[in-house]
């Protein structure tokens, strides 16, 4: 297959003109010109309230209607209806915990992990305080991997929601979210999956994976910091709303978006899918197919790429005894994305970034807020974990640049 055209690539990214490395993605990737264009133009050019009569009102309400039409082609959802924009992740699992809890009754379960972060644990674990049984479903400690044996134990006939990450930001492992799902939709619950830390590097593709809830921040998907919620059209249509009293039940999704949408960003967003039709057609030459088997072609031509950076930094570090991959060892981009994570033997986590900050680039350190897996694991006392992340932007001149300076560090 041929390699990506990271020139090319990376003039769409005025950050990464200066040479800085940036090796923070999973933080928060560069954005886009294109994305940052629209909400200037948006504002400039079209900042008005949707809804009214008047021209500059319509035009506005076409961009966001065309922004949801696009996002939900992104994800391939089978309805716009069922993408929800709105501020954060966090945000978004707040609203979709407030509106769902309305449907349980005490006695009931929800089960999340110990590897999330903590936008998809704090939301469910609140519901104890209405008499909702919150269980964990604990990552195995040996290959730390999320095993269906372990949450078989803990569904019951009260299961009304499992939550879990499609990846976790600190092991970059992939969860076999097709198949958990298909596991619990058979034990007659519904999932919510954190797809944050996953969408940056795979294709989504909800109706596929056949999740229920799946929500990600396209501040790391090369976007401005905003977000969706996907929720299935069913499950949509029963949650109780928690906008104003007014709002009809069958105002889908606005029922669910207190405060509506902010209109640059969304219309921003479309610079996400505008860029990835750009490197269809720079890679694969001008045609007529369907967006989504765009995207699916350049994904799989940037992942590919993924593999041999992930490959050059973990060959690495698994070449130093003193340091411990926390996460998949392999790069192979089955298994994992090129989020890695390590400790250090004999120096603190937190010592680290700090001596490659000289060198023009950025890593960093921390329990990036899955702090249950950090304190499950032991490592708080080490300050967390180093993580290097990485995305198809990086070149691997960037990664043997941090192997030299991390021969000499670690
Ligand atoms: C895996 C994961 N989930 C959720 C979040 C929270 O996203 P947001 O900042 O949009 O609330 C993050 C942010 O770092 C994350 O890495």
């Amino acid at each position: 297959m041929e390699a990506p055209d990271l020139d090319y690539i990376r003039k769409q990214f005025p950050a990464l003109q200066d040479g800085y490395v940036f090796f923070d993605n999973a933080g928060g990737s560069q954005t886009l010109k294109h994305c940052a264009e629209k909400i200037s133009d948006y504002l400039l050019h079209t900042n008005v309230q949707l809804g009214a009569s008047y021209t500059v009102s319509a035009l506005s309400g076409r961009r966001v209607a065309s922004a949801k039409q696009q996002l939900a082609g992104w994800i391939n959802a089978s309805d716009p209806v069922e993408v929800a924009p709105g501020p954060s992740t966090t945000q978004l699992l707040q609203n979709l915990a407030r509106s769902f809890v309305k449907t349980l009754k005490p006695g009931d379960e929800v089960i999340v992990t110990n590897c999330d972060h903590e936008a998809n644990i704090g939301p469910w674990m609140n519901l104890r305080e209405k008499g909702i049984t919150v269980k964990i479903w604990k990552i195995n400690r040996d290959d730390l991997r999320l095993h269906t044996d372990d949450l078989e134990r803990l569904m019951t006939g009260k299961t009304r929601l499992v939550a879990f990450t499609h990846v976790s930001n600190i092991l970059g492992t992939i969860h076999p979210v097709k198949e958990i799902t298909a596991f619990v939709h058979e034990r007659g619950a519904l999932v919510c999956i954190d797809g944050v830390a996953f969408a940056p590097h795979r294709q989504v593709d909800v109706q596929d994976l056949d999740v229920d809830f799946y929500v990600f921040s396209f501040y790391k998907v090369f976007g401005p910091h905003y977000s969706i919620l996907y929720a299935k059209r069913e499950h949509l249509e029963k949650l109780p709303g928690i906008n104003h009293y007014f709002i009809g039940e069958e105002d889908l999704p606005y029922k669910l978006q207190p405060g509506n949408v902010n209109f640059e960003l969304t219309w921003a967003l479309t610079g996400v899918p505008d860029y990835f039709n750009e490197l269809y057609s720079a890679h694969f030459g001008e045609n007529e197919k369907p967006a989504f088997q765009k995207n699916s072609a350049v994904f799989d031509l940037l992942s590919a790429h993924e593999e041999k950076l992930a490959g050059g930094l973990l060959n690495f570090l698994a070449g130093n005894p003193k340091v411990e991959i926390i996460g998949e060892g392999r790069a192979d981009r089955s298994v994992r994305v090129p989020t890695i994570s390590f400790v250090h033997k004999n120096i603190k986590s937190s010592d680290i970034p700090v001596k490659v900050d000289p060198h023009g680039i950025g890593i960093r350190y921390g329990d990036f807020y899955a702090r249950r897996l950090i304190e499950y694991l032991g490592l708080g006392p080490k300050g967390g974990v180093v993580r290097v992340s990485m995305v198809h932007y990086n070149t691997p001149e960037e990664v043997s640049r941090l192997c030299r300076i991390f021969s000499e560090l670690l």
